[in-house]
């Protein structure tokens, strides 16, 4: 069954990025793709990808060559285009007919939702983000890009280390209501 799983890593204050939108306290360190909870094992298991506009637009300036293989969202108010050959859409459509669009695109492997926080809050808002997944860096940034704003009641599935990360796994815990 298609899981949701926000997978990112994180300052320990809860920042994905720093207030400029660098990313240099987390590409500097020490990590094993092939590792416990590491970005191989889990892309495998992935068939469609959900990103905001500026995750999107940095991964375009910063690594060019590198765009999911898997169909991808890209949630902007903008009129951007996409690269050549990409399995990419821009949306604002709402995140709920997106998310049945990415799950039946999906074919019964995962959904992943790359950032920012907010946009994995939009998911959770609407009761469809199963997991968050961290890598923690050790490093404080004091501001930036939130994780996750919002409050999301979590349970610990499986936590590990790998290089200089602590790695988490948590289920997002439904209220009764179903939220
Ligand atoms: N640490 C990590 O592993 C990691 C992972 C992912 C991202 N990052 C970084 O974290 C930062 C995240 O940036 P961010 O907080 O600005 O979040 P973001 O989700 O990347 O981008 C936010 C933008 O997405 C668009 N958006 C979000 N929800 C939308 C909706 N429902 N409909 C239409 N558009 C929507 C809006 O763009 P428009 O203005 O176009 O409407 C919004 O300004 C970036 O610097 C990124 O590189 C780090």
């Amino acid at each position: 069954m298609t899981r949701t799983v926000y997978y990112t890593a994180t300052s320990l204050d809860g920042f994905i990025a720093t207030v400029d939108h660098s990313l240099d306290w987390l590409l500097s360190r020490e990590n094993d793709v092939d590792g416990p909870m590491g970005y191989d094992g889990f892309i495998t298991g992935i068939g469609a990808v959900a990103m905001g506009a500026t995750t999107y637009l940095w991964v375009r300036e910063h690594d060019p060559d590198w765009l999911p293989e898997q169909p991808t969202w890209v949630f902007t108010h903008r009129e951007l285009t996409p690269p050549p050959g990409a399995d990419l859409r821009f949306t604002a459509d709402d995140p709920a007919r997106v998310h049945a669009a990415m799950a039946e695109a999906a074919g019964g492997r995962d959904v992943w939702v790359v950032g920012g926080g907010d946009l994995a809050g939009q998911f959770a808002d609407r009761g469809l983000l199963d997991e968050v997944v961290v890598a923690i860096a050790p490093v404080t940034l004091g501001g930036g890009a939130p994780l996750l704003p919002r409050r999301v009641e979590l349970e610990v599935r499986e936590c590990a280390r790998n290089g200089e990360f602590v790695c988490v796994r948590y289920g997002v815990r439904r209220s009764p209501a179903g939220g």
